[in-house]
């Protein structure tokens, strides 16, 4: 156990580890941000954070050597300079299992090869033969490049020929994963810790809503029926140990019209899904997070009110007069509404699909959460 006054070092900047930060600070740790960017949501907020590329061995050296334990809040980053360094600090969660996430390819390989449920896939390297790939899974399906692929990017749905020929020529000199298309009843999404011990436990599923790919709105409880709830806890549950992560897991899926959950991605990290646990939940995902890697107890998972909404809060809700940005949101709508909760994550340029912060509210029923949800989002904009 790693008590609280240690290090905790962070691979990634973004609003991730801005509240990975927060929650760390509050049980008296001390946290270190490893960002590219000069400018980060969460160097703003940590003791210490050091600006240089994910490749530079030197500088990435010195950072590891500086935590007691060191995670990730983004899974995009190189391989390769992690196992070089894996005998000079503790890493939770393995570079191994960061590896497998952050290529699409290989997590649905590893999906079939451990036997979880997932959508019918198939491959096509670099060079490969994707029109016949995209028949062999027959239309309507959805081309996605394998890596680094997040909000909807670099993916692209087929439903005729035409779109097959644009698609053909869009991912040529890629790799890419060719996925059949799911007419879902919803989408879900279970976050769930594992501790240095090997406990797991799993958040309530949330049911998520997406627009134009990007998450919208997260809904808890979930409007599913208990056992498919539970079903997709023992899921994302069985998937962390089957991984033998440290930290947090995130796993999407689909519910489809038959009744049957499938896993369509998973990330080993605090995610986008979760946020409603700041304001919704006994422990947030992020202290959670906190306590996986510092090998600390797990926090209790119950909901704090009946029911929870999350709304994301993108660059769109600021005001536009063509390209320029012209005022901000209007904050008011959201800060004076009792039960709701306003979360920005200091980012200076807004920009459309740019995650700007999110918001939660909470009520008695997630008819009338969702309600008011769906209500201060437009008044946020109007
Ligand atoms: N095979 C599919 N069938 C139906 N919808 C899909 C499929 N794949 C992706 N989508 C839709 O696009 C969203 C984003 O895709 P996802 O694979 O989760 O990529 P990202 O990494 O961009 O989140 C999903 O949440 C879902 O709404
Ligand atoms: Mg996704």
């Amino acid at each position: 156990m790693l008590p609280p006054g240690k290090t905790l070092g962070v691979l990634g900047g973004g609003q991730l580890g801005r509240m990975f930060a927060h929650a760390a600070e509050r049980l008296g740790y001390r946290v270190h941000i490893y960002e590219p960017a000069t400018d980060s949501p969460a160097a703003e907020v940590s003791a210490h954070a050091v600006h240089a590329p994910y490749t530079d061995l030197a500088e990435l050296e010195a950072f590891v050597r500086g935590c007691d334990v060191v995670t990730y809040e983004f899974e995009n980053i190189p391989t390769d300079p992690l196992w070089r360094l894996e005998n000079a600090a503790v890493f939770h969660p393995k570079w191994q299992i960061l590896e497998v996430a952050q290529n699409r390819l290989r997590e649905k390989t590893w999906l079939r090869k451990n036997g979880f449920p997932h959508v019918r896939f198939a491959e096509c390297e670099v060079g490969g033969d994707l029109a016949a790939a995209i028949r062999g899974i027959g239309l309507p399906c959805v081309v996605k490049t394998a890596d680094f692929g997040y909000d909807g990017k670099g993916q692209q749905k087929v439903t005729d020929e035409a779109s097959l020929a644009k698609a053909v020529a869009a991912f040529k000199g890629q790799r890419a994963v060719v996925e059949q298309w799911v007419d879902f009843k919803c989408e879900l999404s279970v976050i769930v810790a594992r501790s240095t011990a090997g406990e797991t436990r799993s958040f309530p599923v949330a049911e998520n809503i997406h627009t134009k790919h990007i998450l919208d709105f997260s809904i808890l409880p979930a409007r599913v029926a208990p056992e498919i709830q539970t079903q997709a806890r023992a899921l994302a549950e069985a998937m962390a140990d089957r991984l033998g992560l440290t930290g947090l897991l995130a796993v999407e899926l689909f519910l489809t019209d038959r009744g049957e959950l499938l896993v369509n991605e998973m990330a080993p990290r605090p995610h986008n899904s979760g946020h409603w646990t700041m304001d919704g939940c006994v422990t947030s995902q992020f202290e959670q997070h906190v306590r996986a890697v510092a090998g600390l107890p797990l926090g209790d998972v119950g909901l704090t009110a009946p029911a929870v909404v999350m709304v994301n809060i993108l660059g769109d809700a600021w005001r536009w007069t063509g390209n320029a940005c012209t005022g901000q949101p209007n904050w008011d709508a959201v800060l004076q509404t009792p039960r709701a909760h306003l979360h920005l994550y200091g980012k200076k340029e807004p920009r459309s699909g740019r995650k700007m912060g999110h918001f939660t509210v909470t009520a008695e029923t997630t008819e009338k959460a969702l309600e008011l949800a769906r209500a201060l989002k437009e008044q946020l904009q109007g």
